[in-house]
């Protein structure tokens, strides 16, 4: 049987990204056995390191990544490398290979106005890899592009690379007057536009979503504006591509896109999924503090319940009871609000059960190597293990929970790391999410 491929887009913050849905609703219509979660992380060698362990098949990269993934790859593909950035990383033949669809994002999403761009004047905000990304598609198609940054000696490198003009901040209002295109790929929330400067013939593209401080401005004064989601979707179709060598299926990621995120939907529930010994209780117990929330380990919910511990149940009752216990202890999760559970190994095994985390809480996938994850346990205490611990039937359970907790993940995290730090990143990602 062909195994499940594993793809991500890697970042932080990351939760909020709708590449999942995107690349989820294209796999199940096409009946690709493949599967797309979110990693976060703010480190490249982290991002590169989780892919090689967990076998992803390819990566999206998004900020604060696109700059800093390089030195971590083998080869660029050309415009990867004259923009200096990556949003797409793929292994080929044991080689880590990086992309870059975003040039195609921003000028497909302008094209389908029935915008021509030879010629145009455009300004494109921000220097990071996003910006660099714009310019170099704007200039490809012709386009008059000036790049605005505000540290100026970035905007001069970056232009110097990629064939166009660099601009001190306090010509913006003039350029603005000229402009046709304005496209921000700035920081989330930052903004460098004054409503005053954009006039109804102005074209708004702002890599932003959900949060564009530019949307607001630019349907106040008249102008057409175009969303995020029209970059990521039109950097996502090529880069469907790349990952699985077919088409993606343009209808059905569009309309994944008008699905929203809901804060209320999941009644605030928190879910920790990963092998045993990954972390989850002391991470879920430390989260949990942080929040303010309830905490529930669910197999300590079991052993209270049937005065008995793990291994004494699957030995007097064997695995199947257990399962039903467990499965029971999950459903209840429907009820709560406000609480992060630490659930079993083998939790996501079951698909009812991965439904039922992923419709009544944010499901996080705490991964550590097999190796770290055996260090914090005793195998005795673990009625699957290989008695010794680190058999070949440990390996292969290892090896095949991979994909059930990436279909179950709306987040991976590393949990090599201290208790606090992987409940600090989870943290910010909520607070980023569903903050405000
Ligand atoms: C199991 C993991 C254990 C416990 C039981 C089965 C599994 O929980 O539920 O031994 O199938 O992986 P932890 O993941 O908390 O160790």
């Amino acid at each position: 049987m062909s195994r499940t491929h594993i793809f991500a887009v890697a970042g932080h913050p990351v939760l909020h990204s709708k590449s999942p849905l995107l690349f989820n609703k294209s796999f199940q219509k096409l009946k690709e056995k493949a599967v797309y979660t979110r990693i976060s992380t703010e480190s490249a060698s982290e991002a590169v390191t989780l892919f090689e362990e967990i076998g992803l098949s390819g990566l999206n990269v998004t900020a604060p990544l696109k700059q800093a993934i390089i030195d971590q790859l083998d080869e660029l593909e050309p415009a990867a490398s004259v923009i200096g950035a990556v949003n797409a990383v793929l292994k080929e033949r044991g080689v880590l290979k990086g992309s870059n669809t975003d040039p195609l994002g921003v000028t497909a999403s302008l094209k389908s106005l029935g915008l021509s761009l030879q010629g145009r004047h455009c300004v494109v905000l921000g220097a990071g890899g996003a910006g660099k990304a714009a310019a170099y598609g704007l200039v490809r198609e012709g386009a008059r592009v000036f790049l605005v940054n505000r540290t100026y000696r970035k905007a001069v490198l970056a232009a110097e690379k990629l064939g166009c003009d660099a601009v001190y901040l306090d010509e913006l209002p003039s350029l603005m007057n000229e402009a046709n295109i304005v496209v921000s790929a700035l920081a989330p929330r930052i903004n460098l536009i004054r409503k005053e400067w954009l006039h109804p013939a102005h074209v708004v593209l702002d890599a932003n979503y959900p949060h564009s401080p530019l949307q607001n401005l630019a349907r106040a004064q008249g102008c057409t504006y175009i969303p995020g989601e029209a970059w990521l979707l039109n950097q996502a179709i090529p880069a469907y591509k790349l990952f699985t060598g077919k088409e993606a299926d343009r209808a059905i990621m569009e309309r994944a896109l008008s699905f929203g995120f809901g804060t209320t939907t999941r009644r605030n529930n928190i879910s920790l999924v990963g092998f045993m010994g990954c972390g989850k209780s002391t991470a879920g117990l430390a989260l949990a503090k942080k929040l303010g929330y309830s905490f529930k380990d669910v197999d300590a919910v079991i052993e209270e319940r049937e005065g008995k511990t793990i291994p004494e149940i699957f030995h007097l009752k064997g695995e199947e009871r257990f399962r039903s216990l467990e499965k029971s202890v999950l459903a209840e999760i429907e009820q709560e609000r406000r609480t992060v559970y630490a659930c079993g190994g083998g939790a996501v095994s079951d698909p009812e059960n991965r439904s039922t985390l992923r419709s009544n809480s944010r499901v996080i996938w705490l991964y550590a190597a097999l190796g770290a994850c055996l260090q914090r346990i005793d195998p005795r205490s673990r009625p699957l293990l290989d008695k010794e611990g680190r058999g070949e039937k440990t390996e292969e359970l290892f090896r095949k929970r991979l994909p059930l907790y990436a279909q179950a993940a709306d987040l991976v995290v590393s949990s090599e790391k201290k208790p606090e730090q992987t409940a600090e990143t989870i943290y910010e990602e909520i607070h980023h999410t569903l903050g405000d």
